[in-house]
């Protein structure tokens, strides 16, 4: 049966450290796997914008000796002219997987419901799973262990990026605490299931609306952009209802000594984080920002295998 990866529990947690282990292995060895040999084709569908999505999937394409088509859907005849479904009709008989950056989460659920190959969520409005797959790739580097850590998430807990830092922490076993004005606090069902997964693995689920009770002896702090993307009209009402959310060397002295400062990026300085902190030592968003090839890399062709 063909695996899909459109959200964090898609895959078991057993699955998810496989993974992750692979993608270490790839980082030292980068041209040790070649499942798309042939060279087979892979789509990268683009509904929004991308830059380090875009790269790491057509580098780590072509790493894995296949080729990266990049589509543009404003240039196809995607969305009003033709359905996801027929769409995936017509790619899944030519290409070795699908990766498609989205708004509606269902309309990933289409893709993979009519499509034979895989079909990974490179971003939607409700998940990002490939980018917690990178962030804990880059906690596992840095703090040597999963299980068991601190992982603070400051900033909008109801966008993409807090709902899979929820599934994907707790399935790794890790304690993970949110911070959010009560307004963009996590969509309930989310959390549900991120405590239940918590529960077999050992982790947990916190919630708050003070920045600093969820940074207390953090070993990881992270946020994200206030204003995700399709919610550029609602910017000047967001910054302002985000006041007293930005990650500061302040909000730093609340978590421990050695905590490390993740972002998904892109970031905007002096919002949702200051500049200090950013630019600062405890950020390891560069090494974040690479871990997206490998980590995507790892995950492809592990789902190549599954079949
Ligand atoms: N973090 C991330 O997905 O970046 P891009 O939007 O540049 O792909
Ligand atoms: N929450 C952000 C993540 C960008 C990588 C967005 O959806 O725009």
């Amino acid at each position: 049966m063909v695996r899909h990866f459109l959200k964090d529990d898609d895959i078991t947690s057993a699955e998810q450290a496989e993974i992750i282990r692979r993608a270490i292995e790839l980082k030292k060895s980068p041209y040790s796997a070649i499942p798309f040999e042939g060279p087979k084709t892979v789509a990268l569908i683009f509904d929004k914008t991308s830059t380090r999505t875009r790269v790491s999937f057509a580098v780590g394409v072509a790493d894995l000796g296949g080729v990266p088509l990049i589509i543009d859907s404003q240039s196809s005849q995607m969305g009003g002219k033709e359905s996801v479904a027929d769409t995936a009709r017509v790619l899944d008989r030519q290409v070795a997987a699908i990766v498609w950056r989205t708004y509606a989460h269902s309309g990933l659920e289409e893709m993979a419901a009519n499509s034979s190959v895989p079909v990974i969520n490179s971003l939607s409005d409700d998940y990002h799973p490939c980018q917690l797959l990178a962030d804990l790739l880059t906690i596992q580097e840095h703090k040597g262990r999963l299980a068991g850590l601190k992982v603070a998430y400051v900033g909008d807990a109801a966008n993409n990026m807090a709902n899979s830092y929820l599934i994907a922490c707790a399935m790794a076993g890790i304690h993970v605490s949110m911070a959010s004005p009560s307004k963009y606090s996590p969509n309930q069902e989310v959390v549900e299931r991120a405590m239940s997964i918590a529960e077999a693995t050992g982790g947990s689920v916190s919630l708050h609306q003070d920045p600093s009770a969820a940074a207390a002896h953090a070993d990881v702090v992270v946020t994200d952009t206030w204003i995700s993307m399709g919610q550029e009209a609602e910017k000047a009402k967001r910054i302002q209802e985000f006041a007293g959310f930005t990650v500061d060397a302040d909000l730093m002295a609340k978590a421990k000594p050695d905590a490390i400062f993740l972002h998904c990026l892109p970031a905007y300085r002096g919002y949702e984080v200051s500049a200090e902190v950013l630019d600062g030592p405890q950020s390891v968003i560069w090494d974040e920002a690479e871990n997206r090839l490998h980590a995507q890399k790892a995950l492809m062709a592990w789902l190549a295998e599954q079949r």
